[in-house]
Protein backbone atom coordinates (compact mmCIF):
# COMPACT_ATOMS: atom_id res chain seq x y z
CA UNK A 1 0.00 0.00 0.00
CA UNK A 2 1.29 3.53 -0.65
CA UNK A 3 -0.10 6.66 0.91
CA UNK A 4 -0.12 10.11 -0.58
CA UNK A 5 -0.17 13.19 0.50
CA UNK A 6 -0.04 16.42 -0.56
CA UNK A 7 2.62 19.70 0.17
CA UNK A 8 1.33 23.27 -1.21
CA UNK A 9 4.55 25.25 -2.36
CA UNK A 10 4.27 28.79 -3.68
CA UNK A 11 5.11 27.26 -7.28
CA UNK A 12 2.81 23.86 -6.72
CA UNK A 13 1.31 21.03 -5.07
CA UNK A 14 4.10 18.57 -3.88
CA UNK A 15 3.09 14.94 -3.68
CA UNK A 16 5.09 12.66 -1.74
CA UNK A 17 4.73 8.84 -2.04
CA UNK A 18 5.66 6.79 1.34
CA UNK A 19 5.63 3.17 1.38
CA UNK A 20 3.87 2.61 4.75
CA UNK A 21 4.61 -1.40 4.69
CA UNK A 22 7.86 -1.12 3.65
CA UNK A 23 10.76 -1.38 6.35
CA UNK A 24 11.82 1.59 8.66
CA UNK A 25 14.64 1.86 6.06
CA UNK A 26 12.78 1.83 3.01
CA UNK A 27 10.87 3.97 4.49
CA UNK A 28 13.73 6.72 5.22
CA UNK A 29 15.12 6.05 1.69
CA UNK A 30 11.83 6.71 0.04
CA UNK A 31 11.36 10.01 2.29
CA UNK A 32 14.75 11.44 2.13
CA UNK A 33 14.46 12.37 -1.78
CA UNK A 34 11.57 13.54 -1.91
CA UNK A 35 12.23 15.61 1.00
CA UNK A 36 15.92 16.76 -0.38
CA UNK A 37 13.89 17.64 -3.71
CA UNK A 38 11.03 19.91 -1.64
CA UNK A 39 13.46 21.52 0.28
CA UNK A 40 16.62 22.42 -2.11
CA UNK A 41 15.49 25.46 -3.88
CA UNK A 42 13.88 26.98 -0.58
CA UNK A 43 15.45 29.24 1.27
CA UNK A 44 13.24 29.77 3.85
CA UNK A 45 13.93 27.98 6.97
CA UNK A 46 10.61 28.19 8.87
CA UNK A 47 9.16 26.70 5.93
CA UNK A 48 11.34 24.15 5.63
CA UNK A 49 11.38 22.78 9.28
CA UNK A 50 7.14 23.00 8.51
CA UNK A 51 7.31 20.44 5.52
CA UNK A 52 9.74 18.16 7.32
CA UNK A 53 7.84 18.15 10.38
CA UNK A 54 4.78 17.36 8.82
CA UNK A 55 6.58 14.73 6.22
CA UNK A 56 7.86 13.38 9.08
CA UNK A 57 4.28 12.68 11.08
CA UNK A 58 2.37 11.93 8.12
CA UNK A 59 5.06 9.16 7.06
CA UNK A 60 5.46 7.58 10.50
CA UNK A 61 2.87 8.21 12.29
CA UNK A 62 5.21 9.55 15.08
CA UNK A 63 3.43 11.11 18.26
CA UNK A 64 4.83 14.71 18.54
CA UNK A 65 7.35 16.08 15.62
CA UNK A 66 9.41 19.19 15.63
CA UNK A 67 11.68 22.08 16.01
CA UNK A 68 13.09 24.09 18.38
CA UNK A 69 15.44 26.75 17.48
CA UNK A 70 18.51 28.38 19.48
CA UNK A 71 17.53 31.60 20.50
CA UNK A 72 19.91 33.63 23.16
CA UNK A 73 20.42 30.76 26.15
CA UNK A 74 17.28 29.47 25.49
CA UNK A 75 15.54 27.05 22.81
CA UNK A 76 12.36 28.42 21.36
CA UNK A 77 9.27 26.31 19.54
CA UNK A 78 9.62 26.17 16.38
CA UNK A 79 7.10 24.28 12.92
CA UNK A 80 5.85 20.87 15.13
CA UNK A 81 3.26 18.63 14.23
CA UNK A 82 1.43 17.54 17.30
CA UNK A 83 -0.60 18.45 20.31
CA UNK A 84 0.64 21.77 21.69
CA UNK A 85 4.34 21.80 23.75
CA UNK A 86 6.49 23.69 26.14
CA UNK A 87 7.78 27.12 24.64
CA UNK A 88 11.08 27.50 25.88
CA UNK A 89 13.64 25.16 26.95
CA UNK A 90 16.84 26.16 28.64
CA UNK A 91 20.22 25.32 27.61
CA UNK A 92 21.19 21.28 29.41
CA UNK A 93 17.85 20.70 30.14
CA UNK A 94 15.60 17.92 29.13
CA UNK A 95 16.35 15.70 26.35
CA UNK A 96 16.51 18.69 23.95
CA UNK A 97 18.99 20.79 25.96
CA UNK A 98 21.52 17.75 26.26
CA UNK A 99 21.46 17.13 22.66
CA UNK A 100 22.11 20.94 22.38
CA UNK A 101 24.94 20.90 24.72
CA UNK A 102 26.58 17.58 23.60
CA UNK A 103 26.15 18.24 20.11
CA UNK A 104 25.21 14.73 19.73
CA UNK A 105 21.83 12.82 18.81
CA UNK A 106 20.43 11.78 22.06
CA UNK A 107 17.88 8.88 22.19
CA UNK A 108 15.74 7.92 25.13
CA UNK A 109 14.30 4.86 24.91
CA UNK A 110 11.86 5.21 27.61
CA UNK A 111 11.17 9.03 29.08
CA UNK A 112 10.61 7.65 32.61
CA UNK A 113 14.12 6.75 33.04
CA UNK A 114 15.56 10.04 31.77
CA UNK A 115 16.65 12.02 35.02
CA UNK A 116 15.24 15.55 33.89
CA UNK A 117 13.28 14.63 31.00
CA UNK A 118 10.71 17.99 30.29
CA UNK A 119 7.22 15.93 29.68
CA UNK A 120 5.29 18.22 27.61
CA UNK A 121 3.01 15.25 27.60
CA UNK A 122 2.34 12.55 30.24
CA UNK A 123 1.44 10.50 26.60
CA UNK A 124 5.06 10.87 25.52
CA UNK A 125 6.93 7.38 26.11
CA UNK A 126 10.07 7.35 24.04
CA UNK A 127 12.47 10.12 22.23
CA UNK A 128 14.96 10.93 20.02
CA UNK A 129 16.56 14.81 19.28
CA UNK A 130 18.78 15.70 16.91
CA UNK A 131 21.45 18.78 17.33
CA UNK A 132 20.97 21.04 13.71
CA UNK A 133 24.41 22.09 13.01
CA UNK A 134 25.50 25.32 10.73
CA UNK A 135 29.59 25.73 10.83
CA UNK A 136 30.08 23.98 13.70
CA UNK A 137 26.97 25.84 16.20
CA UNK A 138 24.04 24.15 16.83
CA UNK A 139 21.12 26.04 15.75
CA UNK A 140 18.10 24.32 15.86
CA UNK A 141 17.13 20.92 17.64
CA UNK A 142 14.64 18.36 15.71
CA UNK A 143 12.45 16.54 18.21
CA UNK A 144 10.72 13.66 17.83
CA UNK A 145 8.37 11.69 20.79
CA UNK A 146 6.66 8.58 20.35
CA UNK A 147 3.75 7.15 22.42
CA UNK A 148 5.33 3.62 22.64
CA UNK A 149 8.77 2.78 24.81
CA UNK A 150 11.75 2.01 22.36
CA UNK A 151 10.25 3.35 19.02
CA UNK A 152 13.90 4.98 18.39
CA UNK A 153 16.82 3.31 17.87
CA UNK A 154 20.16 4.19 15.19
CA UNK A 155 18.55 4.30 12.32
CA UNK A 156 16.37 6.83 13.06
CA UNK A 157 20.02 9.00 14.47
CA UNK A 158 21.09 7.90 11.02
CA UNK A 159 18.30 8.92 8.75
CA UNK A 160 16.97 12.04 11.01
CA UNK A 161 20.28 13.61 11.17
CA UNK A 162 20.65 13.31 7.34
CA UNK A 163 16.79 15.16 7.26
CA UNK A 164 18.10 17.58 9.43
CA UNK A 165 21.46 18.65 7.68
CA UNK A 166 19.11 19.36 4.62
CA UNK A 167 18.05 23.18 6.39
CA UNK A 168 19.72 25.68 5.25
CA UNK A 169 21.01 28.86 7.34
N1 LIG B 1 10.72 16.13 26.13
C1 LIG B 1 11.54 17.21 25.68
C2 LIG B 1 10.79 18.51 25.66
C3 LIG B 1 10.11 18.82 24.37
S1 LIG B 1 8.70 17.98 24.12
O1 LIG B 1 8.92 16.55 24.18
C4 LIG B 1 7.97 18.38 22.70
C5 LIG B 1 12.78 17.34 26.54
O2 LIG B 1 12.90 16.66 27.56
O3 LIG B 1 13.66 18.12 26.19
Amino acid sequence: MVTRFYFLSKKMAEDLTIPKEGSKEEMYESLYPQLKALTEDEPDLIANMANIASALKEAFGFFWVGFYRVVGDQLVLGPFQGPVACTRITFGRGVCGKAWKEKQTVIVPDVDLFPGHIACSSLSRSEIVIPVLNDGDVRAVLDVDSDVVNSFNEVDALYLEKIASLLKF
